[in-house]
């Protein structure tokens, strides 16, 4: 049995009709850029997340650049991020002249540790960007509760946990503004690239309008410098589209969990997700710790099963990042998870029978 780390296909053959019709429904009325599908979609969103305003952007990249830049963050600046996220995280710390500054992650659900926050805030901090890692929220309470105290801005990357929630409310909104990206792969991922900001801040929106379009907000009338990070007609369609199933989709990927938990239950050399008190995590990826990862990856590639790494090699020690002389060993945990981890098949579409296969084949390796 073939099982890949994601299916794409799957999804859209269960919606093609309705996708085929939306996607159609932009070429007829040649909505390309922004537009009323671009809108319906942003208010769509915005209310899913309990979130006053929404603004469509062109990746989860431009969200997270597009929301910094319009908080005036500058070369001066800077900006606490965990050692282990997407590299998009730091980069767009960078693309705004700032300094991302990296802490250590706490070793149960792998977010940015707060304890560690406390520590690394000079006076030239201006923001906290909480990673909502893998689709499990950050410890909000505490991280909010320091941001507040040092009065530095929270920025929540929710670009793996669209529907996530802590204490029973959607994340995003729990500092200043909440970034999502919506690539293909994503719990709710767009037919190309697509990404957004909800906020409750009404100055701020009205500064990423503009921004996010020339820095025009009535057209060839340009009161900034801004850039083009427009969200195209047809990928706001498709995303509407997709938002009415995501409810659903999220659940199957949370049942998906439980079965990989019971599955893989007391296996002695295989760590599953757990989930922390208050927290509902929507599983973008199903991340457990292993020994020998790499064997296993071979091993499991060799029997159909294809798995991924996230990320092998954490952000302070990435290349681009070596002006920053942060030498191995400064953040040990996120250093010995990218040794050891490893993303097992996780979509809505998998089924039982072939998780029970992957855990089946987990259970026969070393033995
Ligand atoms: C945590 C995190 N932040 C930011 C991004 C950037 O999003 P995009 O790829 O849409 O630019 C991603 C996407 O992979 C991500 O996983």
């Amino acid at each position: 049995m073939k099982i890949n780390f994601l299916d794409l296909k799957a999804q859209y053959l269960s919606i093609k009709d309705e996708i085929d019709a939306a996607i159609q429904n932009v070429i007829n009325n040649t909505a390309f850029a922004l537009g009323p599908f671009v809108k319906s979609f942003e208010e769509n969103f915005s209310t899913a997340h309990k979130a006053k305003y929404c603004i469509g952007v062109n990746s989860g990249t431009s969200a997270l650049h597009l929301a910094m830049w319009a908080l005036g963050i500058d070369k001066d600046d800077e900006v606490i991020v965990p050692a282990n996220t997407f590299f998009a995280t730091p980069e767009a710390v960078s693309l705004c002249g700032a300094k991302p500054v990296f802490v250590d992650c706490e070793p149960t659900y792998f977010n940015i540790n707060p304890q560690n926050i406390e520590k690394a805030i000079t006076n030239s901090t201006k923001a906290i960007i909480a990673v909502h890692l893998y689709g499990h929220p950050a410890q909000l309470d505490e991280i909010k509760a320091i941001a507040e105290k040092n009065n530095v801005l929270l920025i929540e990357d929710c670009a793996q946990a669209h529907l996530a929630e802590y204490k029973g409310s959607p994340v995003g909104t729990f500092g200043v503004c909440g970034c999502f990206s919506f690539y293909p792969g994503k719990n709710l991922g767009a037919y190309g690239e697509g990404g957004a900001i909800i906020t409750n801040d009404k100055e701020l929106y009205t500064k990423m309008i503009a921004l996010r379009d020339h820095g025009s907000s009535q057209k060839y009338y340009h009161d900034y410098i801004g850039h083009n990070y427009r969200m195209e007609g047809i990928q706001g369609a498709i995303l509407n589209v997709k938002l009415k199933h995501l409810s659903e989709w999220t659940k199957s990927r949370r049942k998906n969990a439980d079965l990989y938990r019971k599955y893989l239950a007391d296996h002695k050399d295989v760590v599953v997700p757990l989930e922390m008190s208050g927290a509902r995590h929507v599983y973008h990826l199903f991340v457990v710790k292993v020994t020998k990862r790499n064997e296993l990856i071979k091993y499991l590639q060799d029997n159909e099963i294809y798995s991924g790494i996230h990320y092998p090699i954490p952000c302070h020690l990435q290349k681009a990042y070596a002006f920053l002389h942060q030498q191995k060993g400064t953040f040990p945990i996120s250093e010995k998870m990218a040794d050891e981890i490893i993303s097992l098949p996780m979509y809505a579409e998998l089924t039982e029978k072939e998780i029970q296969f992957v855990c089946h084949k987990i259970r026969g390796f070393n033995k």
